[in-house]
């Protein structure tokens, strides 16, 4: 893009102050800046001015799960086909590590955060060392694929090569990036983070296909000829990874995609439920739903809508690759975002001061055409963290995996 092509662009969606910016600069800064600036997705960015609505919500309806006692009835048979599968090198399993992690706090990869109490215990050895239970009892590795952001990526490359890849062979390892997305003021000024940079941060956990494509991963993902992908999020320390029963459940179905769900412990939990929308399989949260929705039982007296996602998902690549380029909701965020102000000082604001924008996977179900619901137990599965103390913190994650004999 030219000087004044550029210029021509701020100004028309009235970003002056990021002209004035660029003019300070030498070259090397200049280049930069523009780079950042043509990436942006300017209707992105003017959902700033226009209040988020909540998604409006087809007719929702209950979707039942596969439950436990069913899943033991026939876990045998479940486990056998997920682990034929996994030997004919049909699964490969995404770890999403791109986020910040700014409610536990800690600057860095969220995966280096050490949950040992007489040891070391990295978040991301126990993710490892749940994929090795698998992979021991197939007797074959299952690629792994992490996700990570522009503000992460060194750093856990670099830790996963200190620690020696937590036993893992690293042929079976690769990073990819996931895109930024820029970050405004509460009236759609885009925010500085250095002289020469916007404030770019990663945009939510819901590109990560997209990103697996246009990074040239997805071409790692064909040539092994993996068929299904289990995605998963960073900060569960007990989920199962390419858990063979879930797979071998799910190729069973003959659906295409597969959810791993936990029976709610309250209606009003504040969980992503997943059920039907207008037929098919959509995550809906808590406080989109009617007090009578949420509150409606079946005959049995279960909650009609009864479990919640734990962002535990198995995914049809040939699937995935027809709806990459589907447009998917844009989030806007409110968040504390660092900035460079205009006597080029950084300001770490105390309270919300803007907007980001995030795509999320939870949004992707409802592309799918049909989803297996599987009903997995809170107390063996389900050990989030996300605070230090408190609800989905290290304290309750730390009591959790004690409990399931994890030492620590
Ligand atoms: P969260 O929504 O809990 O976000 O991510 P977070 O960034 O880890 O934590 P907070 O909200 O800043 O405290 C759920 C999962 O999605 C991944 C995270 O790494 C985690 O595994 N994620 C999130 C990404 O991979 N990219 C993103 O842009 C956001």
């Amino acid at each position: 893009m030219m000087e004044n092509e550029l210029f021509d662009v701020l100004k028309k969606h009235g970003q002056e102050h990021i002209i004035e910016a660029y003019q300070k600069l030498d070259e090397a800064g200049k280049k930069k800046l523009a780079a950042q600036v043509e990436k942006i997705d300017w209707s992105i960015v003017a959902m700033a001015c226009h209040e988020e609505h909540a998604q409006e919500r087809g007719k929702l309806e209950p979707l039942s799960a596969l439950e436990v006692s069913e899943i033991e009835k026939n876990k045998a048979k479940y486990e056998e086909i997920g682990l034929e599968a996994i030997r004919a090198g049909k699964v490969g399993a995404v770890l999403l590590a791109g986020g910040q992690g700014t409610r536990l706090g800690s600057d860095g990869p969220k995966g280096k955060y050490n949950i040992g109490l007489s040891k070391d215990v990295f978040i991301f050895e126990r993710l490892i060392r749940n994929l090795l239970d698998v992979t021991d009892k197939a007797g074959c590795f299952v690629p792994l694929y992490v996700m990570t952001s522009d503000k992460n990526n060194d750093e856990t490359i670099a830790f996963f090569e200190e620690k020696n890849y937590f036993g893992y062979p690293k042929d079976f390892v690769k990073f990819f990036k996931q895109e930024m997305a820029p970050s405004v003021d509460f009236h759609g000024k885009l925010y500085m983070e250095a002289a020469d940079s916007l404030s770019l941060s990663p945009n939510g956990n819901g590109g990560w296909f997209y990103s697996m494509a246009v990074t040239g991963v997805l071409k790692d993902v064909k040539e092994r000829g993996v068929e299904w992908l289990n995605i998963f999020a960073v900060d569960n320390v007990l989920q199962r990874i390419a858990d063979p029963v879930f797979v071998g459940a799910t190729l069973d179905s003959g659906c295409v995609s597969g959810a791993k769900v936990v029976r709610k412990a309250e209606p009003m939990e504040k969980i992503g439920v997943l059920c039907l929308e207008d037929g098919r399989p959509s995550i809906v949260e808590y406080y989109e739903m009617t007090e009578e929705i949420i509150n409606s039982r079946e005959a049995n007296g279960d909650l009609s809508y009864n479990f919640g996602v734990i962002l535990n998902y198995l995914f049809r690549v040939d699937q995935l690759e027809e709806i990459m380029n589907t447009k998917m909701p844009v989030h806007v965020v409110e968040k504390k975002i660092p900035y460079i102000n205009e006597k080029g000082e950084m300001v770490k604001p105390e309270t919300p001061n803007g907007y980001k924008f995030e795509l999320l996977v939870l949004d992707m179900i409802h592309l799918f055409e049909n989803c297996l619901s599987y009903e997995v137990v809170r107390d063996y599965e389900f050990a989030p963290i996300k605070n230090k103390t408190g609800v989905d913190s290290v304290e309750s994650a730390r009591a959790l995996l004690q409990k399931n004999g994890v030492e620590l």
